[in-house]
């Protein structure tokens, strides 16, 4: 029987320990395969100093196992961030965000030399734009921002909580994006940034993957 969604997040989730330089602190993101990632790295606790975590939830999920968690300010630098996509082009080229915690995500990055994705192979895309592109945004520009995407072809929406805008770690609200087409990725990272109030955009083209581990039928692929 062919592998599950789930089994293939597990497989680069244990496949990225080989990414883990023993000794340092590794730089841990966020969602469901980071999470495969996380258990695997329990493994290795003995052997590595910390972790820096790009989430509540991922700084949760490491302290349960006993993986100290440093504040990305007591580190310099990191050799290696780990994180999953909800989008990766063939030039390593992300959109995340679909775990709202793209801002957070984009500062362990910055830390750190080498970006590692690890995602299942449906994450895999020719170009950039088809899943809802993720935006925060300060609250009192929300509506602003919504029309700039209007005038790219796109339609912004406030993602949702339990009936209410969602609130990231960082008291912050997310625009979900349809309809774009990121032809230029680096251009319209550049460009959405300009914006006033906009936090981050899930566009990850300066802080590109250095690698990627595809969870596929045929096993874990590496791209590079
Ligand atoms: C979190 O904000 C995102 O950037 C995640 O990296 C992304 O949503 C991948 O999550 P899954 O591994 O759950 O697909």
């Amino acid at each position: 029987t062919p592998l599950t969604q789930d089994e293939l997040k597990a497989l680069v989730g244990q496949a990225a320990l080989q990414y883990v330089v023993p000794g340092e602190i590794v730089g841990v993101g966020t969602g469901s395969t980071v999470n495969k990632f996380i258990d695997a790295l329990a493994s290795m606790k003995g052997d590595i100093k910390g972790a820096v975590s790009s989430s509540v939830a991922s700084t949760e999920r490491l302290k349960a196992l006993g993986i100290p968690v440093f504040d990305a300010n007591e580190v310099e630098s990191l050799s290696v961030y780990i994180d999953g996509a909800d989008e990766i082009d063939g030039q390593g080229h992300m959109v995340k965000g679909g775990g709202a915690a793209l801002t957070r995500e984009k500062i362990v990055a910055a830390l750190a030399g080498r970006f590692v994705c690890i995602a299942d192979e449906s994450k895999l895309v020719p170009a950039l734009g088809k899943f809802p592109l993720p935006v925060e945004v300060i609250p009192m520009a929300a509506a602003h921002i919504a029309r700039r995407f209007a005038a790219l072809g796109g339609k912004a929406t406030i993602r949702q909580k339990d009936g209410q805008p969602l609130v990231t770690d960082n008291g912050q609200h997310i625009l979900d994006v349809t309809g774009l087409s990121i032809t230029d990725p680096l251009a319209f990272e550049s460009d959405v940034n300009q914006w006033p109030g906009v936090v981050t955009v899930g566009v990850f083209a300066h802080q590109k993957a250095s690698v990627c581990l595809l969870g596929t039928a045929q096993g874990v692929k590496t791209l590079s």
